[in-house]
């Protein structure tokens, strides 16, 4: 068998057939690193939105939500915070390096309380990190994305947000976080 003359004792017989496939990836990479060095103006050529922060939950009972989250599913819950402008309690939980952001109106006149009496509680909103809001902001009015805050303004735990319009998205309310500083 010729794979024996490949094969000394000891030897990990994977050392040889991963040569090429290691090849191909670094050549990969170093195709896609080539094109993100020219100047973008568009944003396919390097990731405008790279992490998910959190995913926001309207719910209407919160204490029963954090009995879900945190003592079923074990997340921990890191930050609770009333929003008075914005008609809302929310909570945040760890879930990896990311949260899930719980958010229960302060009144069925609020922009939650309008949410969960027309489509019911769920899945309400997916919130993308970013380093520089502002710059991000940006090259989205630059492609044309719709937004709902073409300015940031502040969330919870000091963070700086701004929501995308869902016109933009296919019906998905997309929020871009920069988190303040220590909780980044
Ligand atoms: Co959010």
């Amino acid at each position: 068998m010729s794979d024996e003359r490949l094969t000394r004792p000891g030897a990990r017989q994977v050392d040889k057939p991963l040569l090429p496939q290691d090849h191909g990836l670094v050549s990969l990479l170093l195709s896609r690193e080539s094109r993100s060095g020219r100047h973008a103006d568009s944003i396919d050529s390097r990731a405008v939105l790279g992490l998910i922060d959190h995913v926001g939950v309207a719910v209407s009972d919160l204490d029963g939500a954090i009995a879900l989250y945190e003592g079923t599913f074990g997340m921990p819950l890191v930050h609770r915070e009333t929003v008075e402008e914005q008609g809302v309690e929310a909570v945040l939980l760890d879930v990896g390096d990311g949260h899930v952001e719980l958010l229960a109106p302060l009144g069925p006149e609020t922009v939650v309380g309008k949410f969960i009496e027309k489509r019911g509680e769920g899945l309400h909103h997916v919130a993308y990190r970013v380093d520089d809001i502002d710059a991000t902001l940006g090259e989205l009015k630059q492609a044309g994305v719709a937004l709902i805050d073409s300015e940031a303004r502040v969330g919870i735990r000091g963070s700086r947000v701004a929501f995308v319009h869902p016109k933009s998205t296919g019906s998905v309310l997309t929020e871009l976080v920069e988190p303040a500083p220590d909780h980044g």
